[in-house]
């Protein structure tokens, strides 16, 4: 029915929205799509958009298995859709047990609905030497659940699977061609390191920058 993940990601392809099983999240797209024409300032995009993704996250029938595999070694990020004026992406988040990312921000804004398993959010703050230090508690999302993320709100975190003996998936939606964009992961000692993640299957139409195929960050 689906293609292979072998053959996606030795391809590059993206899902076809146009494939009926996919209507959720062609839905989606077009409702994004209509907000993002109106305008909106970002906090009523965040709370209109965060109410389309709970949409699509609230079934769990839609994402082809090839964009729901977890890599042995590292968490990794599928892209499903990037709108052709790069306003926004959406991506599939894929954990092994037990995988977390490195401290990171986004620079952009962003939504992560939690469609299978759990994941756990600790946000971070700089302090007055740069160095990343813990700031509230730690977000737990379950599947249905959605989070926003924003540079004026706060957009430096550490995310991890919340189970050690299975995956989880979630699907994050960013202000941007995510893969592309230049930004930042801190070590717990404060030093920052620049990076562009990529993506495990592709890039995205008209890259702001030189993207590796590879995957880190979220
Ligand atoms: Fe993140």
């Amino acid at each position: 029915m689906h293609q292979g993940l072998e053959s996606i990601a030795a391809s590059g392809d993206l899902p076809d929205l146009g494939d009926k099983a996919l209507e959720p999240l062609r839905r989606f797209v077009e409702g994004l799509s209509r907000l993002l024409a109106q305008a909106p300032d970002e906090s009523t995009l965040l709370d209109a958009g965060a109410g389309l993704l709970a949409q699509l996250v609230a079934r769990d029938d839609w994402l082809p298995d090839a964009f729901a595999t977890p890599h042995p070694e590292h968490y990794q990020q599928f892209l499903l859709h990037c709108d052709p004026a790069q306003r926004f992406c959406v991506v599939s988040f894929v954990w092994g047990p037990g995988q977390v990312t490195p401290i990171h921000d986004h620079t952009v804004w962003g939504l992560i609905g939690m469609l299978r398993g759990a994941e756990h959010s600790q946000p971070y703050r700089l302090d007055a030497q740069s160095v990343p230090v813990m700031s509230g508690e730690s977000v737990c999302l379950s599947p249905g659940d959605v989070e926003a993320l924003s540079p004026r709100l706060g957009d430096i975190h550490r995310v991890s699977n919340a189970f050690a003996d299975r995956v989880s998936v979630s699907i994050h939606v960013y202000g941007a061609n995510i893969g592309t964009v230049r930004r930042s992961v801190f070590t717990e000692s404060g030093e920052r390191k620049s990076f562009v993640s990529g993506y495990a299957n592709a890039q995205g139409p008209e890259s702001r920058d030189k993207a590796p195929h590879r995957t880190s960050g979220t």
